[in-house]
């Protein structure tokens, strides 16, 4: 849920590739040619484009690998809806507007256009939460408040790295330090990555302090500390796709989708894209390829990006973020709780956050529940078959809801992220 601008894969990094003097650049006719190419079209790219419309520069291409725009926006149709028979809309990427905005302050310019195209969302409740252990219901939501009085020392002593410019450390010391040390405590784990790794996809030991609390501060604080769960069934890329048709027609020469970038090669002439079905000879690009395609090698830059541009690269990491999606036929847990909280007495983080999507406000009557794993577990279920990670969740509702029958879901569903960068 709460997926603030973190020092982790969120921010994204453009890269602007800008030749000193490009004159008279000698043309490779096998390429098409263009004065920019943005790669990628997700938010970044999109928003590019259109700045670069806005400019009255028109002659550009994105080149976007997948079919669709919208990149990490990216949604799914899943299961079926029990009155109309048509299948949901689910969200596989982004599915949270973070932080709205306030009355005289900044509003978040993605809530703007939510509004803008209508997109149908509600309001996340997280006072709206039931907790569980491997016995099922046990009401520990005092150790959620004994979380956030912790965090509320953090953030200030975060606060002091940031105004003195001293030595940063990690989030597991900054929490220590305020006295929060959950160990072997299993709910305060499960407290803990409620409030922590679902937000940003990673353990406290990964975070780093200052940036991690800045991050939050920068969405919560500067807009509000509301989240809205889009669950409109067109997707949460439709906003992504109306800011398109603000300057793309229809069947737009300037898109191109289903086109992968293999290589990059920049000097001051120009710059040349190598895709898997040609090239493009560019005066400048643009390339807002996620971290994880940068990590991994997965675009050849020529010559190799300069060292302090893969340092930059090197310090975020890539999260792991997957919702996996069950369809009962029936719904046997409180349509009106929005968060069902589960401690493992053994695993931290695993199959920790239920989400009714059934209840009012959402996909109402729908039976959809999902859980959210990050990191390890993220990374791990991503490797197995569709088939243990189902027995694994529902093994862990029949804990959850021993005196329920729980039954086999009718639809089953996750992304696997991790393999594609
Ligand atoms: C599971 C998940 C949940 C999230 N939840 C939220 C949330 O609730 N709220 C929120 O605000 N944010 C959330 N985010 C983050 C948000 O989705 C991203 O920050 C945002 O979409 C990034 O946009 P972008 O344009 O920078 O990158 P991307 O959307 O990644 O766009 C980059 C584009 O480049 C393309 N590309 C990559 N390699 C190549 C190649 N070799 N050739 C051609 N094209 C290529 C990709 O296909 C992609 O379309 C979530 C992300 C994920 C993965
Ligand atoms: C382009 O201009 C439109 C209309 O003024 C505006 O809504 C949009 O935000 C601008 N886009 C960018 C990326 O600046
Ligand atoms: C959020 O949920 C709590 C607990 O159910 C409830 O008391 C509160 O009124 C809800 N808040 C909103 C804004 O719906
Ligand atoms: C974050 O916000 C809190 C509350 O306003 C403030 O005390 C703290 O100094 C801020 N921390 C950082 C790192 O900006
Ligand atoms: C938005 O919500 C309204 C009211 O529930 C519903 O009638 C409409 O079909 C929804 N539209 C989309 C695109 O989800
Ligand atoms: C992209 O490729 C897929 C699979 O080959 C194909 O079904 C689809 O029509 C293509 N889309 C575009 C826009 O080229
Ligand atoms: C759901 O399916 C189970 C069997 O898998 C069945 O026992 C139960 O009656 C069904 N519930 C409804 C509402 O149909």
């Amino acid at each position: 849920m709460r997926w603030a601008v973190h020092a982790s894969a969120l921010f994204p990094l453009l890269h602007f590739f800008r030749p000193a003097g490009s004159a008279a650049i000698p043309r490779d006719d096998r390429c098409r040619e263009t004065k920019v190419a943005i790669l990628g079209a997700g938010v970044a790219g999109i928003t590019a484009a259109q700045a670069l419309s806005n400019a009255s520069v028109t002659d550009f291409l994105i080149v976007e690998r997948n079919d669709y725009i919208g990149g990490r926006v990216r949604h799914t149709q899943f299961g079926v809806n029990p009155k109309t028979k048509a299948p949901y809309t689910v969200e596989m990427g982004a599915n949270w507007v973070q932080g709205l905005g306030s009355k005289g302050g900044p509003e978040n310019p993605i809530w703007t256009l939510a509004k803008r195209y209508g997109l149908n969302n509600t309001f996340s409740n997280e006072s709206s939460i039931l907790t569980y252990d491997q016995n099922g219901y046990e009401d520990y939501t005092d150790v959620l408040g004994a979380y956030e009085k912790a965090y509320g020392v953090v953030e200030q002593d975060a606060g002091y790295i940031l105004m003195g410019n001293l030595q940063d450390t990690s989030m597991r010391a900054g929490l220590s330090t305020a006295g929060w040390k959950p160990k072997k405590d299993m709910r305060m784990q499960a407290a803990e990555w409620w409030a922590w790794d679902l937000e940003t996809a990673q353990t406290p030991e990964e975070s780093g302090f200052l940036y991690g609390i800045t991050g939050y501060n920068l969405t919560f604080y500067q807009f509000s500390e509301e989240n809205n769960y889009v669950w409109d069934q067109r997707g949460y890329n439709a906003f992504v796709i109306g800011e398109s048709q603000t300057f793309l027609s229809a069947n737009d020469k300037r898109l191109l989708l289903n086109t992968t970038v293999k290589s990059l090669a920049y000097s001051d002439q120009g710059v040349t894209v190598k895709t898997q079905a040609g090239c493009i000879k560019a005066d400048y690009a643009i390339a807002t390829f996620s971290v994880g395609v940068l990590q991994n090698d997965a675009v050849t830059f020529d010559p190799p990006l300069p060292r302090w541009k893969r340092e930059a690269i090197d310090q975020f990491q890539m999260g792991t973020y997957t919702k996996i999606f069950y369809q009962f036929n029936e719904t046997f847990w409180d349509p009106n709780t929005q968060y069902f909280l589960y401690a493992d007495p053994k695993v931290r983080g695993y199959y920790p956050v239920w989400q009714s999507l059934t209840g009012p406000g959402f996909l109402e009557g729908s039976n959809i529940i999902f859980v959210t794993l990050v990191g390890n577990e993220a990374y791990r279920v991503e490797q197995q078959p569709d088939e243990k990670t189902k027995d694994e969740g529902l093994a862990v509702l029949r804990s959850m809801f021993p005196d329920k029958r729980v039954p086999e879901p009718v639809t089953f569903y996750y992304p696997r992220w991790s393999f594609e960068e």
